[in-house]
């Protein structure tokens, strides 16, 4: 009795150690698609903490499952959450970063059917989330990019494209990623 409590409370304090994720725009979400492609384990595991690394999200390692690639959120679950966003638009990001961990971070836009990036990061931090710093950088949660003028025709059909906030804790040997819907209008 005794064991199975101090089990539970210490799941109940690794589930509250939530490290980050971004709260604006909406970013894809798992749903039934991904627990299609990915395997329940690994939706139940974004569901009971969204903020966690990519590493703690167990892949049944399905053809279509890349836990890498937004962190294994499918088109198919967001269809609702799709941005649009004209050439040379201002879009404003804010995130959540309650346990940092400081490394490398960008958003940039990502071919979804490649996963490859096209053209260069809108934004890259060198140092972000650097949990030696008294406080955050304001930056660290509320920045803002400039969708390109020219992407060559690509991001018009929803689905394609995407914008990738990606951030790796360097001591921490952990990946964080969000993934933004959008087109291109
Ligand atoms: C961020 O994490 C919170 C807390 O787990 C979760 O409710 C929210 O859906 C997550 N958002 C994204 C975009 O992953
Ligand atoms: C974004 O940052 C991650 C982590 O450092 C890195 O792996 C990735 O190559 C970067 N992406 C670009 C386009 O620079
Ligand atoms: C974020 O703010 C810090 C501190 O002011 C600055 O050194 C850094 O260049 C900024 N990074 C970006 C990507 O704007």
């Amino acid at each position: 009795m005794r064991t199975s409590k101090s089990f539970s409370a210490a799941l109940f304090v690794a589930s509250a150690l939530a490290h980050g994720n971004i709260t604006s725009p909406p970013a894809r979400q798992p749903g039934a698609a991904m627990q299609q492609a990915c395997g329940a384990d690994a939706v139940s595991a974004i569901l009971s903490d969204g903020t966690g690394p990519l590493e703690n999200i167990p892949s049944n390692g399905g053809a279509n499952c890349n836990i890498f690639l937004c962190k294994g959120a499918q088109f198919a679950d967001n269809q609702a959450l799709v941005q649009q966003f004209s050439a040379g638009e201002v879009v404003d990001f804010a995130a959540q970063l309650p346990i940092p961990h400081e490394g490398p971070a960008n958003v940039s836009i990502i071919d979804t059917a490649t996963n490859t990036v096209i053209g260069d990061p809108l934004i890259e931090f060198d140092s972000y989330a650097d949990e030696n710093l008294a406080t955050l950088p304001p930056n660290n949660t509320a920045f803002s990019v400039t969708m390109p003028v020219d992407l060559g025709g690509a991001c018009q059909v929803a689905g394609e494209c995407v914008m990738q906030w990606f951030w790796f804790g360097t001591s921490a040997q952990q990946t964080y990623e969000n993934c933004v819907d959008f087109v291109m209008a």
